[in-house]
């Protein structure tokens, strides 16, 4: 029989392959994939950000065996289960806000970026959204189209759709660090073809995750939620790639001065099984019945799994060692720089940390070919993670939570052979034959 990739190729559609070099995952335990020739690769990426206990966590096989074995229903539409009910009551206890709030369950960040776009419309009446030029909120039609990235440049907007330079230290416009001068931008719109009692909400990323890990001003993030706040906009905090604990706190808007009306999750609160919530006032969240539902949102067993996640995250400390281990990573990472040109800058909070590759540290070209060189040679040396990024030129590294420092020494060493070779010109342009990436 043919090898597992071949048979990938063979029957598995296109669509949905974002792929960088020929993986094939057989199983894996902690920070480590197996693939089918029973290698052991380091696993930097975490699917993603979504398998946020590593893998094959025991109190994740136990959570989810133990809700399939009593099994209450499998949709929370026209019944209820205490494994959803509990885990609401949990999430509106862990994640900031003000007044009475409801959470929505689902299955991705797609549908839960998806249901707030068209609810905070419907709701507040109010047709029109802002977003962030690199925001990435999903790969659904609803989401699509709050979305600026790059990648779905050609997809269908929102009706109406503002869209916001996001500020990013490292690229300034104009010399503007601060994040003044995006500010300035939403004042000019409010004034000339955004009237601020037209929009319902502004969807922000704590950190710009596929835009390029860009880390905001300090500061930033307040000013625009207090600027928005002045006209009613509500503010929604996209943390589904760096949400629930992964930045070193339980929400990342927690290291900013705000609390945000909306806040959605996905990805790691599942631990690797499909599950995302939003966290909103009541008069949104509870403005129509029927309005936002798929048969299986809420199921016990996915919602178990957030549990597991959740009491792990507090039992192992998970948030602190992502905060502990993130900055030794990044420290070790920007010891790196020292020796390779090519890293124009590390950046990022916890265990959500970019990497921009630049061929000149003066003008600051991106080097995307060189990215995907080496997210693929990286992967032949054992170690997996891939590039983000509006120039595809930032690595991304968003390991398991409970990743150790040793791990993230073996990754550092590897990253500095695989940009060595890749400098060196020792992986041939062939090498990406049929990666695209993006
Ligand atoms: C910030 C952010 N929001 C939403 C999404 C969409 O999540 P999903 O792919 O689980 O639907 C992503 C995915 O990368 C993301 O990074």
């Amino acid at each position: 029989m043919a090898d597992l990739y071949t048979r990938d190729g063979h029957a598995l559609s296109s669509l949905q392959k974002l792929r960088f070099f020929p993986l094939s995952i057989t199983g894996g335990h902690g920070s480590y994939v197996i693939d089918e020739a029973g290698r052991e690769l380091l696993d930097l990426s975490a699917s993603w950000g979504a398998a946020s206990l590593g893998h094959s966590h025991p109190a994740l096989i136990e959570a989810v065996t133990s809700a399939l074995s009593n099994q209450a229903g499998a949709s929370v539409l026209s019944s209820t289960n205490e494994a959803v009910v509990g885990l609401a009551e949990r999430l509106l206890d862990k994640v900031p806000g003000r007044g009475d709030r409801r959470v929505w369950f689902g299955h991705s960040g797609s549908d839960a970026n998806e249901t707030v776009a068209r609810a905070v419309v419907a709701a507040t009446g109010r047709p029109r959204i802002i977003t962030f030029t690199g925001s990435y909120h999903g790969g659904t039609a609803g989401s699509i189209a709050v979305s600026g990235h790059s990648v779905q440049e050609h997809a269908d907007k929102a009706d109406g759709l503002i869209s916001l330079h996001y500020p990013d230290p490292y690229r300034p416009i104009d010399g503007d660090t601060s994040g003044e001068a995006t500010l300035d931008e939403l004042r000019r719109r409010f004034e000339t073809d955004a009237a601020p009692n037209e929009i319902a909400a502004i969807f922000i990323e704590p950190i710009q995750s596929d835009g390029g890990l860009i880390v905001p001003p300090a500061g930033f993030m307040k000013a625009l939620c207090g600027l928005c706040r002045q006209h009613g906009i509500l503010v929604v905090s996209d943390e589904v790639k760096v949400g629930v604990g992964r930045t070193g706190r339980f929400s990342c808007h927690e290291h900013e001065d705000f609390v945000p009306d909306i806040v959605t999750m996905g990805k790691g609160l599942g631990g690797g099984l499909p599950l995302s919530a939003v966290i909103g006032p009541a008069d949104v969240m509870n403005f129509a019945t029927s309005f936002s539902m798929q048969t299986l949102h809420g199921n016990p067993v996915c919602a178990a799994a957030g549990h597991a996640v959740l009491d792990t995250i507090s039992s192992e400390g998970l948030s602190e060692n992502a905060g502990r281990t993130g900055a030794y990573l990044m420290n070790r990472l920007r010891q790196l720089m020292q020796v390779h040109e090519l890293i124009g800058d590390v950046r990022g909070r916890g265990l959500a940390i970019g990497v921009e590759l630049v061929h000149s540290r003066t003008d600051k070209t991106p080097a995307a070919r060189a990215a995907a060189k080496i997210v693929y040679r990286a992967f032949e040396l054992g170690l997996v993670h891939y590039y983000v990024g509006m120039n595809s030129n930032v690595l991304e590294m968003t390991p398991p939570l409970n990743l150790s420092e040793a791990e993230a020494d073996e990754a550092v060493a590897i990253l500095d052979k695989a940009i060595t070779e890749v400098v060196a010109n020792r992986v041939p342009d062939s090498a990406l034959d049929g990666f695209d990436g993006w």
